[in-house]
């Protein structure tokens, strides 16, 4: 296997050599590449194995620091969890929060939390319940003074309501529980950004009946007052878009990368500042209708964590041009008939990348991954 591996690598590197690429190009296959599309994908070694997938990120950018769980199968006080969220509070303190209960929609679907301090992952607390009605996609953000605990409560999907706590000492204790204004959802499933000037962008959406779609809200002062920009859609499609991934270009645009129900990852973009939107398109990144999420690292570099076919192959895209063309650089789980999903990825102040994801329903993993 590593001969092989290495074999693979030398083959590689001799074509480097021979067409006199950069790094990143020469690893990438040019075939599927079509210019002036605004996404290409560069089909890269979708197809190897784990350890030829780690060996060749090793030579591009990424690698895998830390695995593990953060908290142990058989102590969980729930039957099953999803929607993780994370957040670093300080230098290696994050905080993780995720839904749990009997199964995702049940009556006592809790939001808890967990953090990651000295090392050590404290076991889950609840942080917010309501009798009898669910919980859902709790999104963490630290903004200036506060962490920002977004969730939605309701029965389903269709009518659930955004709802918010704060916390002012770094999440050892929390506000009650606010609604957001009505029709202000909040962000969805992923964190939001937060501009120069001072504006949350938050990617939300909304499954209704036969309609999916997305939407920007934007707030300016922390969630006091809120404003929301889209819809954000495929034209022609009922379900289309959700579960926006916002994040800046070079050039200062604003972008949102969305799961879909068409088999693709979808983009659309803003050229002001937020309040148009174009329709989304398709990008060349699979999407079996599954949370993505994403994060724009310092060195300009975006990094997707995505899942392929089904749930049960979770990968890491880069993208070095902000998401027009992509760069398959790990592969976190692959084993068909399971469930990895729902990633929720930020970068820490020291550079590395975290990322946590529903394992099996039952679990949340936390990777860490260093760039090189
Ligand atoms: C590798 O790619 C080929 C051609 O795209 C495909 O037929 C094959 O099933 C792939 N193998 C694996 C292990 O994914
Ligand atoms: C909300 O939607 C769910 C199904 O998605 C339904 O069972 C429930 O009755 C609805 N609740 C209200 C208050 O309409």
């Amino acid at each position: 296997m590593l001969k092989f591996a290495q074999l693979l690598l030398l083959f590689i590197l001799f074509l480097f050599f021979l067409f006199g690429l950069s790094e990143f190009s020469a690893f990438a296959k040019s075939s599927s590449f079509e210019a002036g599309s605004i996404n290409t994908h560069f089909e890269l070694h979708a197809n190897f194995s784990r350890e030829t997938a780690e060996l060749l990120g090793k030579n591009t950018m990424l690698t895998i620091l830390k695995e593990e769980f953060t908290f142990p199968v058989d102590s969980r006080p729930f039957n099953n969890c999803h929607a993780s969220t994370i957040v670093e509070v300080d230098k290696d303190h994050f905080m993780v929060a995720f839904f749990g209960g009997k199964e995702e929609g049940a009556p006592d679907v809790k939001i808890w939390l967990q953090r990651y301090k000295d090392g050590c992952w404290s076991s889950p607390v609840v942080v917010d319940e309501e009798d009898s009605v669910p919980m859902w996609n709790p999104v963490l953000f630290k903004a200036s003074d506060q962490l920002l605990l977004f969730y939605r409560v309701g029965t389903g999907v269709q009518n659930w309501t955004g709802c918010v706590k704060r916390s002012f000492d770094g999440g050892y204790t929390w506000t009650s529980r606010a609604q957001l204004p009505p029709g202000v959802l909040g962000p969805i499933k992923n964190k939001p950004i937060l501009l120069a000037d001072g504006q949350m962008i938050c990617g939300s959406s909304v499954e209704s009946w036969n309609s999916w779609g997305a939407w920007v809200e934007v707030t300016s002062d922390l969630g006091k007052t809120w404003k929301k920009y889209g819809p954000i859609y495929i034209p022609d499609e009922s379900l289309s878009v959700i579960q926006p991934v916002p994040y800046q270009t070079a050039k200062g645009s604003l972008r949102v990368l969305l799961r879909s129900a068409i088999g693709k990852v979808c983009m659309s973009e803003s050229l002001d500042g937020g309040q148009t939107w174009s329709f989304a398109q398709p990008t060349k990144l699979p999407n079996p209708n599954s949370g993505i999420d994403g994060v724009k690292l310092k060195n300009g570099h975006l990094v997707l964590a995505y899942n392929v076919d089904s749930r049960g192959l979770l990968k890491v895209a880069v993208s070095c041009d902000d998401g027009d063309s992509w760069i398959d650089a790990l592969t976190l789980e692959d084993t068909p008939e399971l469930e990895f999903s729902y990633p929720a990825v930020i970068q820490a102040s020291d550079g590395s990348v975290h990322i946590t994801y529903t394992y099996k329903r039952t679990q949340i993993k936390h990777v860490v991954l260093q760039l090189n």
